[in-house]
Protein backbone atom coordinates (compact mmCIF):
# COMPACT_ATOMS: atom_id res chain seq x y z
CA UNK A 1 0.00 0.00 0.00
CA UNK A 2 1.45 3.29 -1.17
CA UNK A 3 1.03 6.49 0.31
CA UNK A 4 2.23 10.40 -0.14
CA UNK A 5 2.70 11.48 3.56
CA UNK A 6 5.91 13.46 3.26
CA UNK A 7 8.95 14.39 1.26
CA UNK A 8 11.32 12.98 4.14
CA UNK A 9 9.74 9.26 3.54
CA UNK A 10 9.65 9.65 -0.35
CA UNK A 11 12.76 8.02 -2.50
CA UNK A 12 14.50 10.15 -4.88
CA UNK A 13 13.41 7.42 -7.49
CA UNK A 14 9.97 8.17 -6.96
CA UNK A 15 10.25 11.68 -6.87
CA UNK A 16 11.64 11.27 -10.24
CA UNK A 17 8.75 9.37 -11.62
CA UNK A 18 6.12 11.52 -10.53
CA UNK A 19 8.09 14.49 -11.79
CA UNK A 20 8.56 12.91 -15.21
CA UNK A 21 5.37 11.61 -15.29
CA UNK A 22 3.98 15.02 -14.28
CA UNK A 23 4.69 16.54 -17.82
CA UNK A 24 3.20 13.42 -19.25
CA UNK A 25 0.08 14.03 -17.67
CA UNK A 26 -0.12 17.67 -18.77
CA UNK A 27 0.51 17.18 -22.27
CA UNK A 28 -1.89 14.24 -22.36
CA UNK A 29 -4.84 16.17 -20.68
CA UNK A 30 -7.96 15.64 -22.42
CA UNK A 31 -6.34 13.58 -25.04
CA UNK A 32 -6.36 10.52 -23.12
CA UNK A 33 -9.52 7.78 -22.64
CA UNK A 34 -7.86 6.25 -19.99
CA UNK A 35 -9.85 6.27 -16.78
CA UNK A 36 -7.79 4.00 -14.03
CA UNK A 37 -10.00 5.51 -10.83
CA UNK A 38 -13.37 4.28 -13.18
CA UNK A 39 -15.71 2.81 -10.39
CA UNK A 40 -13.92 4.39 -7.25
CA UNK A 41 -14.81 7.04 -5.20
CA UNK A 42 -12.26 9.03 -3.22
CA UNK A 43 -12.74 11.64 0.12
CA UNK A 44 -10.86 14.56 0.62
CA UNK A 45 -10.67 15.36 3.93
CA UNK A 46 -10.10 18.74 4.90
CA UNK A 47 -9.79 20.51 8.95
CA UNK A 48 -7.82 23.96 6.73
CA UNK A 49 -9.02 26.26 4.12
CA UNK A 50 -7.98 25.38 0.33
CA UNK A 51 -8.67 27.27 -2.96
CA UNK A 52 -5.56 25.04 -4.90
CA UNK A 53 -5.25 22.38 -3.08
CA UNK A 54 -8.97 21.55 -2.90
CA UNK A 55 -9.88 22.35 -6.78
CA UNK A 56 -6.86 20.53 -8.17
CA UNK A 57 -7.28 17.02 -6.50
CA UNK A 58 -11.21 17.10 -7.54
CA UNK A 59 -11.11 17.65 -10.52
CA UNK A 60 -7.74 15.64 -10.94
CA UNK A 61 -9.52 12.93 -9.34
CA UNK A 62 -12.25 13.28 -11.58
CA UNK A 63 -10.49 13.45 -15.01
CA UNK A 64 -8.89 10.13 -13.63
CA UNK A 65 -12.32 8.87 -13.58
CA UNK A 66 -13.38 8.61 -9.87
CA UNK A 67 -16.30 9.89 -7.69
CA UNK A 68 -15.35 12.68 -5.48
CA UNK A 69 -16.39 13.65 -2.00
CA UNK A 70 -15.38 16.80 -0.46
CA UNK A 71 -15.81 16.61 3.59
CA UNK A 72 -14.98 19.51 5.67
CA UNK A 73 -13.41 18.32 9.18
CA UNK A 74 -15.87 20.37 10.94
CA UNK A 75 -19.13 18.96 9.23
CA UNK A 76 -18.06 15.35 9.97
CA UNK A 77 -17.61 13.75 13.58
CA UNK A 78 -13.61 14.03 13.53
CA UNK A 79 -14.84 17.57 14.45
CA UNK A 80 -15.96 16.69 17.28
CA UNK A 81 -13.56 14.66 18.75
CA UNK A 82 -14.08 11.12 17.13
CA UNK A 83 -10.47 9.97 16.96
CA UNK A 84 -8.50 9.60 13.43
CA UNK A 85 -8.50 6.08 13.77
CA UNK A 86 -11.85 5.11 14.15
CA UNK A 87 -12.33 7.95 11.05
CA UNK A 88 -9.81 6.13 9.04
CA UNK A 89 -11.09 2.51 9.90
CA UNK A 90 -14.56 3.78 8.68
CA UNK A 91 -13.71 5.11 5.58
CA UNK A 92 -11.01 2.57 4.41
CA UNK A 93 -13.93 0.51 4.17
CA UNK A 94 -15.94 2.38 1.87
CA UNK A 95 -13.85 4.44 -0.21
CA UNK A 96 -10.64 3.98 -2.05
CA UNK A 97 -8.51 6.88 -1.44
CA UNK A 98 -8.25 9.81 1.08
CA UNK A 99 -6.74 13.21 0.25
CA UNK A 100 -5.82 14.98 4.14
CA UNK A 101 -5.83 18.45 5.05
CA UNK A 102 -5.18 18.95 8.62
CA UNK A 103 -2.64 20.25 11.33
CA UNK A 104 -0.32 17.23 12.72
CA UNK A 105 1.58 15.53 10.34
CA UNK A 106 1.15 12.62 13.15
CA UNK A 107 -2.27 12.67 12.32
CA UNK A 108 -2.65 11.86 8.34
CA UNK A 109 0.17 9.09 9.31
CA UNK A 110 -2.02 7.73 11.75
CA UNK A 111 -4.70 7.88 9.14
CA UNK A 112 -2.81 6.25 6.78
CA UNK A 113 -1.81 3.15 8.73
CA UNK A 114 -5.51 2.42 9.92
CA UNK A 115 -7.67 3.44 6.47
CA UNK A 116 -5.23 1.23 4.89
CA UNK A 117 -6.37 2.82 1.29
CA UNK A 118 -3.75 5.29 -0.37
CA UNK A 119 -3.78 8.52 1.67
CA UNK A 120 -2.02 11.67 0.29
CA UNK A 121 -0.96 14.66 2.73
CA UNK A 122 -2.81 17.56 1.00
CA UNK A 123 -0.51 19.91 4.04
CA UNK A 124 0.12 19.63 7.55
CA UNK A 125 1.66 21.62 9.87
CA UNK A 126 4.80 20.15 9.03
CA UNK A 127 4.93 19.65 5.39
CA UNK A 128 3.29 19.69 2.22
CA UNK A 129 4.37 17.35 -0.17
CA UNK A 130 2.79 17.92 -3.13
CA UNK A 131 3.35 21.70 -3.25
CA UNK A 132 7.01 21.25 -3.47
CA UNK A 133 6.52 17.88 -6.26
CA UNK A 134 4.50 20.43 -8.06
CA UNK A 135 6.49 23.71 -8.02
CA UNK A 136 10.05 21.57 -8.97
CA UNK A 137 8.04 20.25 -11.87
CA UNK A 138 7.47 23.99 -12.92
CA UNK A 139 10.95 24.92 -12.30
CA UNK A 140 12.11 22.01 -14.09
CA UNK A 141 9.98 22.28 -16.83
CA UNK A 142 10.85 26.10 -17.73
CA UNK A 143 14.99 26.09 -16.69
CA UNK A 144 15.76 22.75 -17.23
CA UNK A 145 17.10 19.51 -14.23
CA UNK A 146 17.45 21.68 -10.82
CA UNK A 147 19.97 19.47 -9.72
CA UNK A 148 23.14 21.72 -9.10
CA UNK A 149 20.97 24.86 -9.09
CA UNK A 150 20.29 27.70 -6.07
CA UNK A 151 16.76 27.97 -4.52
CA UNK A 152 16.22 30.64 -2.24
CA UNK A 153 12.90 30.73 -0.10
CA UNK A 154 12.23 34.32 1.72
CA UNK A 155 10.42 34.44 4.59
CA UNK A 156 8.61 32.02 7.16
CA UNK A 157 11.31 29.41 7.33
CA UNK A 158 10.36 27.23 10.08
CA UNK A 159 6.96 26.34 8.49
CA UNK A 160 5.76 23.65 6.12
CA UNK A 161 6.48 24.52 2.79
CA UNK A 162 10.26 25.69 2.98
CA UNK A 163 10.84 21.85 5.19
CA UNK A 164 9.61 19.79 2.42
CA UNK A 165 11.91 22.34 0.55
CA UNK A 166 14.34 20.47 2.97
CA UNK A 167 13.85 17.14 1.89
CA UNK A 168 13.70 17.78 -1.65
CA UNK A 169 16.76 19.44 -1.75
CA UNK A 170 18.18 16.59 0.35
CA UNK A 171 17.35 13.67 -2.49
CA UNK A 172 17.59 15.90 -5.55
CA UNK A 173 20.69 17.62 -4.76
CA UNK A 174 20.34 21.14 -5.17
CA UNK A 175 21.29 24.28 -2.84
CA UNK A 176 18.71 25.67 -0.52
CA UNK A 177 19.17 28.68 1.00
CA UNK A 178 16.73 29.69 3.92
CA UNK A 179 16.56 33.67 4.23
CA UNK A 180 14.69 34.38 7.70
CA UNK A 181 15.15 35.77 11.03
CA UNK A 182 17.00 33.23 13.14
CA UNK A 183 13.62 32.22 15.08
CA UNK A 184 11.72 31.63 12.01
CA UNK A 185 14.72 29.43 10.67
CA UNK A 186 14.15 25.36 10.55
CA UNK A 187 14.85 23.85 13.48
CA UNK A 188 18.89 21.62 13.00
CA UNK A 189 17.22 18.42 13.73
CA UNK A 190 15.33 18.76 10.90
CA UNK A 191 18.68 19.20 9.12
CA UNK A 192 19.33 16.26 10.10
CA UNK A 193 16.80 14.42 9.74
CA UNK A 194 17.12 15.17 6.01
CA UNK A 195 20.38 13.72 5.93
CA UNK A 196 22.96 16.96 5.75
CA UNK A 197 26.32 16.05 7.83
CA UNK A 198 28.85 18.60 8.70
CA UNK A 199 26.16 21.19 10.31
CA UNK A 200 28.11 23.71 11.25
CA UNK A 201 27.62 27.67 12.23
CA UNK A 202 29.51 30.46 11.60
CA UNK A 203 29.39 34.15 12.99
CA UNK A 204 28.96 36.80 10.56
CA UNK A 205 28.78 40.18 9.81
CA UNK A 206 25.42 39.88 9.79
CA UNK A 207 24.57 36.92 12.62
CA UNK A 208 25.44 33.42 12.61
CA UNK A 209 25.09 31.10 9.18
CA UNK A 210 24.38 27.40 9.49
CA UNK A 211 25.44 25.34 6.75
CA UNK A 212 25.39 21.50 6.25
CA UNK A 213 25.84 19.27 2.94
CA UNK A 214 25.24 16.24 1.70
CA UNK A 215 27.53 15.23 -0.29
CA UNK A 216 25.79 11.46 -1.55
CA UNK A 217 23.72 14.29 -3.69
CA UNK A 218 25.63 17.10 -3.78
CA UNK A 219 23.07 18.70 -1.55
CA UNK A 220 23.75 21.41 0.29
CA UNK A 221 21.99 24.07 2.74
CA UNK A 222 22.37 27.32 3.72
CA UNK A 223 20.26 29.06 6.49
CA UNK A 224 20.71 32.76 7.43
CA UNK A 225 19.43 35.81 8.28
CA UNK A 226 21.03 37.66 5.50
CA UNK A 227 18.46 38.21 2.78
CA UNK A 228 20.72 39.69 0.35
CA UNK A 229 23.37 37.27 0.95
CA UNK A 230 20.91 34.65 0.16
CA UNK A 231 19.74 36.08 -2.94
CA UNK A 232 23.09 36.79 -4.40
CA UNK A 233 23.35 34.34 -7.58
CA UNK A 234 19.68 32.51 -6.86
CA UNK A 235 18.16 30.19 -9.70
CA UNK A 236 14.79 30.52 -8.00
CA UNK A 237 13.57 32.74 -5.44
CA UNK A 238 10.75 31.39 -3.24
CA UNK A 239 7.59 33.00 -0.74
CA UNK A 240 5.22 31.77 1.08
CA UNK A 241 2.81 33.66 3.34
CA UNK A 242 4.45 35.16 6.91
CA UNK A 243 1.36 33.91 8.80
CA UNK A 244 0.24 30.03 7.87
CA UNK A 245 -2.87 28.47 8.66
CA UNK A 246 -3.30 27.87 12.49
CA UNK A 247 -0.93 30.82 13.11
CA UNK A 248 -3.05 33.62 12.90
CA UNK A 249 -2.64 34.25 16.65
CA UNK A 250 0.93 35.12 16.34
CA UNK A 251 0.07 37.24 13.12
CA UNK A 252 0.77 40.92 14.76
CA UNK A 253 4.15 39.33 16.12
CA UNK A 254 5.12 37.39 12.70
CA UNK A 255 4.44 40.53 10.48
CA UNK A 256 6.43 42.67 12.63
CA UNK A 257 9.75 40.17 12.60
CA UNK A 258 9.54 38.90 9.57
CA UNK A 259 8.73 42.47 7.68
CA UNK A 260 11.76 43.09 4.97
CA UNK A 261 11.75 39.24 4.04
CA UNK A 262 10.24 40.42 1.36
CA UNK A 263 10.51 39.36 -2.47
CA UNK A 264 10.86 42.62 -4.43
CA UNK A 265 12.51 44.24 -7.36
CA UNK A 266 15.52 44.93 -5.66
CA UNK A 267 15.61 41.52 -4.35
CA UNK A 268 14.98 40.16 -7.81
CA UNK A 269 18.16 42.31 -9.12
CA UNK A 270 20.54 39.74 -6.87
CA UNK A 271 19.56 36.90 -8.49
CA UNK A 272 21.00 35.17 -11.11
CA UNK A 273 19.47 36.64 -15.06
CA UNK A 274 16.57 34.56 -15.95
CA UNK A 275 15.91 33.15 -11.90
CA UNK A 276 12.21 32.35 -11.69
CA UNK A 277 10.34 34.13 -8.88
CA UNK A 278 7.83 31.64 -7.39
CA UNK A 279 5.03 31.47 -4.44
CA UNK A 280 2.78 28.32 -3.71
CA UNK A 281 -0.41 30.84 -2.87
CA UNK A 282 -2.02 32.78 -1.83
CA UNK A 283 -0.32 35.64 -1.87
CA UNK A 284 0.00 38.50 0.72
CA UNK A 285 1.26 41.58 -1.33
CA UNK A 286 3.19 44.03 0.14
CA UNK A 287 4.18 41.66 2.86
CA UNK A 288 6.23 38.06 1.27
CA UNK A 289 6.17 39.38 -2.02
CA UNK A 290 5.33 43.13 -3.36
CA UNK A 291 2.32 43.94 -6.02
CA UNK A 292 5.27 44.97 -8.93
CA UNK A 293 7.38 41.71 -8.77
CA UNK A 294 3.98 39.36 -8.17
CA UNK A 295 2.45 40.35 -11.03
CA UNK A 296 5.89 40.58 -13.43
CA UNK A 297 5.83 36.83 -12.51
CA UNK A 298 2.50 36.10 -12.84
CA UNK A 299 2.98 33.82 -15.54
CA UNK A 300 5.47 31.43 -13.82
CA UNK A 301 3.06 31.79 -10.26
CA UNK A 302 -0.26 30.77 -11.97
CA UNK A 303 1.26 27.68 -14.10
CA UNK A 304 2.80 26.74 -10.61
CA UNK A 305 -1.13 26.90 -9.55
CA UNK A 306 -2.35 24.95 -12.47
CA UNK A 307 0.91 22.52 -11.83
CA UNK A 308 -0.77 21.34 -8.83
CA UNK A 309 -3.60 19.96 -11.45
CA UNK A 310 -1.33 17.79 -13.59
CA UNK A 311 1.85 17.12 -10.69
CA UNK A 312 -1.18 15.31 -8.08
CA UNK A 313 -3.12 13.80 -11.00
CA UNK A 314 0.73 11.60 -11.56
CA UNK A 315 1.17 11.23 -7.94
CA UNK A 316 -2.46 9.57 -7.73
CA UNK A 317 -1.19 7.38 -10.73
CA UNK A 318 1.82 6.11 -9.08
CA UNK A 319 0.15 5.68 -5.75
CA UNK A 320 -2.52 3.32 -7.74
CA UNK A 321 -0.15 1.33 -9.75
CA UNK A 322 -1.95 3.39 -13.05
CA UNK A 323 0.16 3.34 -16.26
CA UNK A 324 0.57 7.28 -17.51
N1 LIG B 1 -0.87 26.44 -2.26
C1 LIG B 1 -1.95 25.86 -1.70
O1 LIG B 1 -1.89 24.75 -1.15
O2 LIG B 1 -3.08 26.58 -1.82
P1 LIG B 1 -4.48 26.29 -1.11
O3 LIG B 1 -4.29 26.52 0.37
O4 LIG B 1 -5.44 27.24 -1.73
O5 LIG B 1 -4.86 24.86 -1.36
N1 LIG C 1 2.49 27.75 4.89
C1 LIG C 1 1.16 27.96 4.36
C2 LIG C 1 0.99 27.28 3.06
C3 LIG C 1 -0.31 27.58 2.36
C4 LIG C 1 -0.49 26.82 1.10
C5 LIG C 1 0.13 27.49 5.36
O1 LIG C 1 0.34 26.44 5.99
O2 LIG C 1 -0.87 28.18 5.55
Amino acid sequence: MKHLLSLENLSRADMEIILASSATVKRQRGKSASMPLAGQTWALIFAKASTRTRVSFEVGLRELGANVMFLSAVDIQLGRGEPIKDTARVLGRMVHGVVFRTFAQADVEEFAHYANIPTINALTDEEHPCQILTDIFTYQEQRGPIQGKVVTFVGDGACNVPASWVFAAAKLGFELRIAAPKEFQPPLALLERAGFTHVHAQATGSGEVITGHLTATGAKIVLTADLSAAAAGADLLYTDVWVSMGKEAEAADRIRVLTGYQINQSLVKLANPGALVMHCLPAYRGKEIDDETFEANAATIFSEAENRLHTQKAIIAWLVGAAI
